[in-house]
């Protein structure tokens, strides 16, 4: 088992690089199963649920070959339509397949994910969509069982802008006879970027980025050559490495628009920030304030730093509280910052955090999911002594050698075989 051990109190200084974004490369690689052939795909990053996925196309008789950040995936026809359990309860995300599978073979049995560390996280938002697409689906012995001779456009309102929902409804419509409209959408970059590919393959969208996607069937798309835009998570979590350290950090590769939310809040902070076409300066600063903060849909600030920023305010000039309403159960790290020293007070999806109350002292701390690693690590960064943050397994499904990126600008931090 691999542990990450730091010893806190260096400040970070120096520039570093985002890799392709997760959540923006699975989408895309499920995507592939709308067209055979050989799909080609830069800027993915080097991660476990990339794996995760790979091992599913496999399942499902598809080729991929690596090269760096290159991947290559052929599409051949599947010889069973079916993502097994064993494969889907290691990444949830397994349940974007649906929508591709079904649209093009007209058939599809995959797995329930079930619900995770951070919420319940139901599926109803892909299932309700697609049978208004015509497809016949029942949940039989823990798995969705959906058919459809050919699924047909129609208008969709979503009960809220999922991401998933959003993808896998996008990905099934772009294969539908005739128009689909499908309002209240998810407007996160990745949605985006899938846009765009699925475009790039032949398919006729319009609207990705705006609450209402506008999608006219064809009757066959071509393989994917796409690149994946840089990971606004990974950038924002090594903008937040810097500011706690109160150091100097410059992240490259980045889009400075997808992270507008962090940068309002670090400037509210009293961070300055530096923005060029594709960098983030975060500059040194050695009392910032408390903010508050309230998770949303983009571009509200993402769920996905809340753990990380929350490291932040530990650190900070005041009381701040931090709002999460996007997954009931996402203050996991909460009791592992207050072993850590910090002073906090969950409640129900929100948490009360009061900063500078002595400093941080190194623990052994327990990742339990991906956001609450780096929020861990963060913390450890500025804590007293050492750090050993276990169960990094969280970890590597995400971030692409994070203890490498941030040792690089000067942090004390090393991966332990124990
Ligand atoms: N929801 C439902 N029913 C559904 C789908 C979602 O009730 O059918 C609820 C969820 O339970 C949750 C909320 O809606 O409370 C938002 O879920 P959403 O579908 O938007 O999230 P997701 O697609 O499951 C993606 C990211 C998450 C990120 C969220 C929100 C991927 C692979 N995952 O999840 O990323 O937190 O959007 O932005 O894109 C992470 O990277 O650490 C991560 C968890």
């Amino acid at each position: 088992m691999d542990v990450i051990v730091i010893n806190g109190g260096k400040v970070l200084n120096g520039s570093v690089a985002a890799s392709g974004a997760k959540n923006a490369a699975l989408p895309l690689l499920f995507a592939a199963l709308l067209a055979e052939g050989e799909h080609r795909f830069d800027n993915v990053p080097l991660l476990k649920d990339i794996e995760t996925t790979e091992l599913l196309l496999n399942h499902l008789n598809c080729e991929t070959q690596r090269a760096g950040n290159r991947l290559k995936v052929t599409v051949n026809e599947p010889e069973e339509l079916v993502a097994p359990y064993d494969i889907v309860r290691k990444m949830r995300a397994s349940i974007l397949c649906l929508g591709p599978l079904l649209a093009r073979y007209g058939k599809a049995k995959v797995s329930l994910p079930g619900g995770c560390a951070i919420g319940s996280r139901p599926i109803n938002l892909h299932i309700e969509p697609l049978r208004q697409l015509g497809a016949h689906i029942e949940i039989e012995n823990g798995y969705v069982i959906a058919v459809a001779k050919k699924l047909v456009g129609n208008h969709i309102v979503f009960d809220f802008a999922t991401v998933g929902g959003t993808e896998n409804i996008m990905m099934a419509a772009t294969l539908c006879r005739g128009t689909t409209v499908l309002e209240n959408v998810a407007r996160e970059p990745e949605i985006v970027d899938l846009a765009r590919c699925l475009r790039s393959m032949g398919a006729q969208i319009e609207g990705a980025g705006t609450h209402v996607i506008t999608i006219e069937g064809v009757d066959e798309l071509k393989p994917a050559r796409h690149s994946v835009i840089p990971d606004r998570i990974e950038a924002g979590t090594l903008l937040l490495a810097g500011a706690i350290t109160g150091g100097d950090v410059k992240v490259t590769h980045c889009v400075p628009a997808d992270l507008d939310a962090l940068i309002n809040k670090l400037a509210d902070c009293g961070f300055a920030i530096e923005t060029g076409q594709d960098w983030v300066r975060v500059k040194p600063c050695d009392r910032w304030r408390s903010v508050d903060v309230g998770t949303a849909p983009h571009p509200g600030f993402p769920t996905d730093l809340q753990a990380q920023f929350m490291a932040l305010m530990t650190q900070a000039n005041g009381t701040s509280v931090i709002t999460e309403r996007i997954f009931e159960n996402r203050f996991m790290h909460v009791q592992e910052l207050v072993r850590m020293g910090a002073d906090i007070t969950p409640k129900p999806q929100v948490a009360v955090v009061c900063g500078n109350q002595g400093g941080l002292s190194g623990a052994p701390v327990m990742a339990t999911d991906l956001r609450a690693s780096a929020c861990l690590i963060l913390a450890g960064l500025v804590a007293e002594g050492e750090t050993v943050v276990s169960r990094i397994y969280h970890l590597d499904r995400g971030y692409e050698n994070l203890e490498v990126k941030l040792a690089s600008l000067g942090a004390r931090i090393e991966r332990r075989s124990v």
